[in-house]
C-alpha cells in the first residue's frame, strides 16, 4: 500500500502520511475509504492539495455530488461570496449532513485554505461507537423510536433570524423521519442526532426533548470525538453516515474559507 496511518485515538480518527502523488495511485481511493468507515475520520496534515487533486482524490472514492464550481463548493460566512452564507451558522451545532435527504451525503473532503484567527477548528463524533457503549437497557430503549428531523429546527437552534424570506424557505424544505438508530447495510448501528432533530415521534415532548439531549451529550462525550486543529494545507475525510460534526464559532469577518467536495451517499437511512 502506498500510505500508512496512525490511530489518532481509539475510538475516532486516524491520521495518513502520503503525498498527493502517493494518494492519486491506482487502488489507493478504495482503501482510504476502507479506513474512513472504520475510523470515521481521515486527516492529512498539511498535504496541500490542489482543488483538482482534491477532486480526483474524491473521484478515486466514489461517486461525486454536484456542488460548487467544478465540485469545490467554498465553505465561508463571507455574504459575498454566497447569499446564504449565515446559514453556515448551522455547522457550529453538531449535525449530520442530509437529514432532509433520504439517501444522506457520505462522506466530505475538506481542505482548510485560509483560517481564522479565533475558533473555527472542527470536531467529530463517532456515532457508531457511541450506539455500541449504550448501556443495554438504552438501547432497548430506543430501539424502535423513530425522530422528526427538520430544517427549520436546526436554523431556530443556530439563531438564525427568522425573516420572513428565511422562514418561507425553511418551511420549503419538508421534514425527515428517520429511526433514531440507524441499521447500516454493514450490520453495524449508529445514532442519528442533531441540531436538526426535532422531536422522537409520539413521545411526550418534554420526555422527547430530554431524551434527544441526552443522546447528544452521551454521543459528543470526550472519548468518542476528535477535535481537529487546522494548520493551513490540512485535509479532513468524515464518513457522514457514522460521524456527528461540527465547526466551532468563529468571526463573520474571519476570512475563514474551506474547500469542500462531497461524495453522494449510497445509502437510505433506515
Ligand atoms: C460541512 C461542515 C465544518 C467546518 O462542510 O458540512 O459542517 O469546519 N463544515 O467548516
Ligand atoms: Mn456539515
Amino acid at each position: 500500500m502506498s500510505f500508512e496511518s496512525m490511530a489518532l485515538g481509539p475510538l475516532i480518527g486516524s491520521e495518513v502520511f502520503a503525498t498527493p502523488e502517493q494518494l492519486l495511485q491506482p487502488g489507493v481511493g478504495p482503501a482510504l475509504r476502507s479506513l474512513l468507515v472504520e475510523r470515521g475520520v481521515l486527516v492529512f496534515r498539511e498535504i496541500n492539495l490542489s482543488d483538482e487533486q482534491q477532486v480526483a482524490l474524491a473521484a478515486s472514492m466514489g461517486a461525486l455530488r454536484e456542488e460548487g464550481e467544478k465540485n469545490i463548493f467554498k465553505i465561508t460566512l463571507d455574504q459575498n461570496a454566497n447569499e446564504r452564507a449565515e446559514y453556515l451558522k448551522g455547522s457550529w451545532l453538531w449535525h449530520i449532513d442530509g437529514t432532509h435527504d433520504s439517501v444522506p451525503v457520505f462522506a466530505s473532503l475538506l481542505s482548510g485554505r485560509v483560517l481564522s484567527a479565533t475558533g473555527g477548528q472542527t470536531e467529530f463524533a463517532n456515532s457508531y461507537a457511541a450506539y455500541e457503549a449504550l448501556s443495554p437497557q438504552m438501547k432497548e430503549r430506543i430501539g424502535g423510536l423513530r425522530v422528526v428531523h427538520s430544517f427549520k429546527t436546526s436554523m431556530r437552534n443556530a439563531g438564525i433570524a427568522p425573516t420572513e424570506a428565511n422562514v418561507a424557505y425553511w418551511n420549503s424544505i419538508p421534514d425527515r423521519t428517520h429511526n433514531l438508530v440507524w441499521t447500516h447495510a454493514s450490520g453495524r448501528k449508529s445514532l442519528v442526532i442533531g441540531c436538526h432533530a426535532d422531536h422522537v415521534e409520539g413521545m411526550d415532548p418534554a420526555e422527547s426533548a430530554a431524551l434527544l439531549q441526552e443522546l447528544l451529550t452521551w454521543a459528543t462525550r470526550p472519548e468518542f470525538v476528535y477535535r481537529h486543529e487546522w494548520t493551513p494545507g490540512d485535509l479532513l475525510i468524515w464518513d457522514n453516515t457514522g460521524v456527528l460534526h461540527r465547526a466551532e464559532p468563529y468571526p463573520l469577518d474571519s476570512g475563514r474559507e474551506m474547500h469542500r467536495t462531497t461524495l453522494l451517499g449510497e445509502e437510505a437511512f433506515s
